[in-house]
């Protein structure tokens, strides 16, 4: 049962992938239809992350209030209005208002779906089910690369953004299908409810707990936790849990993932490669590393854990964006596969196989462990939003940033963010490998959960 639930999850992950992607073929015929000025262009291509920063803002409240389940089932509706409206929209005002809406899906997609994934899966390859999500995010990338190519004729960018209905329509069927959470059943005094959805779970899974011993430790958490409210998130013992989890979702964002899954062919065209074509196929290259190298972190995130993990990919990724630095500031031939392009192309293949390894997934997977149940859903969304937020700044700022500190300033700012970050790992990330997210709370706020077994 859990490898269904994060297959369908995973389409949550795939519209956030290709929902995020897709704009980038599609804004240049927009630009041209519309008649977008450069500002109205950006305010474009920005609208989907201020949907997302509300929609996960949202999330919290969604999630406690709805549960886990309709709470994606709401996130599939959004995708299939706000990927309608794009797709018919007469204008530039109404566009711009369709995407927000894919946006607030996105956002709370983003909350709801690895949330889920994780209540759901046995404590033992947990880390392994919310990796798929991960990886559907990134198939959904790459997806956006290939139909944005596929499609490149005047008018098909309403095309472009109609494609996103099917995975929605998917996601909103499956989702009838499967089981609530029992953690957020229990939480909300339905616990003959929960006892079925936990049987529905332990199906087909050989390494499951008894039910009955499941529930206890639920009870026991749900009993020493209290409600699900928003301040939940803020109290002072879920506060260590909360500055792990936003530190983790920026670091995700601030060690600049997004310049290149979405400024790809501006990066090598700086680096020397000065054919369009050629620029645009070496970033097809990055997208395929991106999705193949997350098999890693679903092979070995419930092996060898959370931290190692991560402290390999961020030492990778420093000395990528260390070498970027150099290459950029050394210069040297301008046209062409020169050296420049040559160390460009093997700096972001590794850069981006770190990251898809390491923060990529496990940012999810960590976020969606490190609450005690009355902050899951609260906590969870205050992170995802400041993640959206970071999202939303280097996105912006890139371009400028490469203005004033130039590429090789750029790139070796990320490279201190992301050597900082190993520190902080290293000193404050918990390890949650193997643990039921009850033993998790446990160790975490010791105070609060008394021990069942
Ligand atoms: C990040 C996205 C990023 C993607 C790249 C996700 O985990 O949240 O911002 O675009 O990974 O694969």
């Amino acid at each position: 049962m859990s490898r269904r639930i994060a297959i369908l999850a995973g389409l949550g992950g795939l519209l956030f992938g290709y929902d995020t992607g897709v704009i980038g073929g599609a804004q240049l015929f927009i630009k041209k239809d519309f008649h977008l000025s450069n500002f109205s262009d950006e305010v474009l291509v920005s609208c989907v992350l201020v949907g997302a920063i509300i929609g996960a803002a949202a999330a919290g409240a969604i999630l406690s209030r709805f549960g886990r389940r309709r709470a994606i089932t709401i996130a599939g509706l959004l995708f299939v209005v706000g990927s309608v409206a794009a797709a018919a929209a007469p204008g530039a005002d109404l566009l711009d208002a369709a995407r927000i809406i894919v946006g607030v899906a996105i956002g709370l997609v983003s909350v709801a779906a690895p949330l889920y994934v994780a209540e759901t899966a046995p404590a033992a390859r947990r880390g392994a089910m919310v990796a798929l999500y991960q990886l559907a995010i990134t198939i959904g990338i790459f997806s956006a690369y290939l139909v944005d190519e596929a499609l490149s004729t005047d008018d098909a960018w309403r095309a472009m953004f109609a494609i996103g209905i099917v995975p929605a329509v998917l996601l909103i069927l499956g989702m009838r299908t499967l089981p609530e959470s029992p953690r957020w059943l229990v939480e909300q005094d339905r616990d003959e409810e929960a006892r079925s959805s936990l049987s529905a779970l332990a199906e087909g899974e050989v390494d499951a707990k008894p039910v009955e011993e499941q529930l206890a430790a639920i009870q026991a958490a749900r009993q020493a936790d209290g409600a699900a409210t928003w301040r939940s998130a803020f109290t002072a013992s879920v506060r260590p849990a909360l500055i792990v989890a936003v530190a983790l979702a920026l670091i995700q964002q601030l060690t600049g993932i997004n310049t290149v899954i979405y400024y790809a062919p501006t990066i090598f065209r700086s680096a020397g490669i000065n054919s369009n074509s050629a620029a645009i196929w070496a970033s097809v290259t990055v997208s395929i590393v991106n999705v193949t190298s997350t098999f890693i972190a679903i092979r070995f995130v419930d092996r060898v854990g959370r931290k190692p993990l991560l402290a390999i990919g961020l030492t990778g990724m420093t000395f990528a964006l260390g070498a970027l630095a150099l290459v950029f500031a050394i210069g040297g031939d301008g046209h062409g596969f020169g050296i420049r392009a040559i160390v460009t192309i093997a700096a972001l293949w590794v850069y981006v196989a770190c990251f898809a390894f390491s923060l990529g997934p496990i940012v999810w997977i960590v976020i969606s462990e490190i609450f005690p149940s009355s902050a899951r859903g609260p906590g969870n969304s205050v992170a995802t939003m400041v993640g959206w937020s970071g999202n939303l700044l280097v996105s912006i700022t890139f371009l400028s940033l490469i203005d004033v500190l130039g590429d090789s300033g750029t790139f070796a700012l990320y490279g201190a963010i992301a050597l900082a970050s190993i520190v902080f790992i290293r000193l404050r990330v918990p390890e949650t490998r193997g643990r039921t997210l009850e033993e998790i709370e446990g160790e975490l706020i010791p105070a609060r959960v008394t021990p069942t077994r």
